[in-house]
């Protein structure tokens, strides 16, 4: 006879209920094993990331944590890792201490966001399956193709690699080096960065040149602290923007089939396979590729602990750039969009934006004082 499972997963959400009190297999085993009295507060959720399920087991229910590892792992396919969060978010990268509980001690994860695929150690960098509609938001509201964008505290990239991916010019920094040493992978599996230079043979077997070689990556990364890098990335990027990006592939592949079209087309009338004919004009389309902006349009900020006392930095940030013999004038300038995330203890919407604004002042002050 079916009865309930013991864990129920919600195919909507990456949150899964584990129902310790209803078991399907013959042997209730969690029933069997956990007290009486700790039933029915049981673990109500697990989240998944990659194939890694992350509890955040209560005190009381250490003592059985093997038990339920094991329960999660048996009855989740698609799981081969379980771990249990030991203790809050470690602070300044914001990384939890884990311990796993059963399968394999695997813990780098791949995860799909935005279109792209994020490989990462989950025990050593940050990542929240949960914030995907805020990457999302920025992405698709904010940030237009051809634009700059410099992600103070990109982590692994998933801010930074899906706007690469729409081929915005993107910074990409953060402290913690194994979020940079993740952040390159990534670059590279997605093809944002140095293997889009390897579509020089692409563009070569499309009768394609490049007008200087020096296809750049649409994503350069740096691990500083972020308040140096707010501080040099608007003079850097004046003098060093990005070189042109090649067409998209999607550009490309049509090109290739025009090519390929006009060579039957010539086979077929009897004449020689001109072996380079003229496409619709090509290298015109790799020449109009233009270098980024000089100017950034978007810092982004998610460091919602304390993004907000990181605002004093901009002060003075644009002031190299008047040195700059070709420097039009700051009214020529468009200033950027920084999107902050940031915490409040206030429910009420009003007093959230004044909290954040006190704070905001409190930040952006004392950097005058
Ligand atoms: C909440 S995570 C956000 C990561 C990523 N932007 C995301 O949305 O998943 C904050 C990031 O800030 C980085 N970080 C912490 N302190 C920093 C600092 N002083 N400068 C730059 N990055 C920092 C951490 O390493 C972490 O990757």
């Amino acid at each position: 006879m079916s009865r309930k499972r013991a864990i129920e997963s919600d195919p909507n959400t990456s949150t899964n209920k584990l129902l310790l009190l209803d078991v399907e297999s013959e042997v209730d085993i969690l029933h069997a094993t956990l007290p009486e009295e700790l039933l029915e507060d049981a673990p109500a959720a697990f989240t998944i990331t990659g194939h890694i399920a992350h509890l955040n087991l209560r005190e009381e229910y250490v003592p059985y944590k093997y038990l339920i590892g094991q329960v999660v792992l048996d009855k989740n396919n698609n799981i081969r890792t379980v771990v249990n969060k030991l203790d809050t978010i470690e602070s300044e990268f914001r990384v939890f201490k884990m311990e796993v509980l059963a399968g394999d001690e695997d813990l780098v994860a791949e995860a799909h966001e935005g279109g792209c695929k994020f490989t990462f150690d989950f025990s050593k960098v940050y990542w929240n399956s949960r914030l995907s509609h805020e990457h999302d938001r920025l992405v698709t509201e904010f940030f237009k193709p051809g634009q700059v964008v410099a992600d103070v505290m990109a982590g692994v990239g998933p801010f930074a690699i899906p706007a690469a991916k729409k081929r915005c010019f993107v910074l990409g920094n953060d402290l913690n080096p194994e979020s940079v040493k993740w952040m390159e992978k990534n670059r590279q599996d997605n093809k944002v960065g140095t293997s889009s230079v390897m579509r020089d043979s692409e563009l070569s077997s499309c009768g394609l040149m490049l007008v200087d070689h020096q296809v750049q990556d649409a994503l350069r990364i740096s691990n500083d602290d972020g308040r140096a890098f707010i501080q040099r990335a608007p003079l850097e990027i004046w003098k060093r923007p990005f070189a042109p990006l090649p067409p998209p592939a999607t550009v490309l592949r049509k090109l290739e089939k025009e090519k390929r079209r006009a060579r039957e087309a010539a086979k077929a009338l009897g004449g020689a396979a001109d072996a380079n004919p003229p496409v619709e004009d090509p290298n015109q389309m790799v020449q109009s590729g233009q270098p980024s902006p000089r100017h950034i349009s978007h810092f982004v900020m998610n460091l919602p602990g304390s993004a907000l006392e990181f605002l004093d930095a901009y002060a003075g940030s644009y002031t190299p750039l008047l040195q700059e013999a070709d420097f039009p004038g700051k009214d020529e300038m468009e200033m950027p969009l920084v999107h902050v995330h940031c915490f409040t203890k206030e429910i009420e919407p009003g007093m959230g934006e004044m909290d954040i604004l006190e704070v905001s002042d409190w930040a952006t002050q004392s950097s005058s004082d």
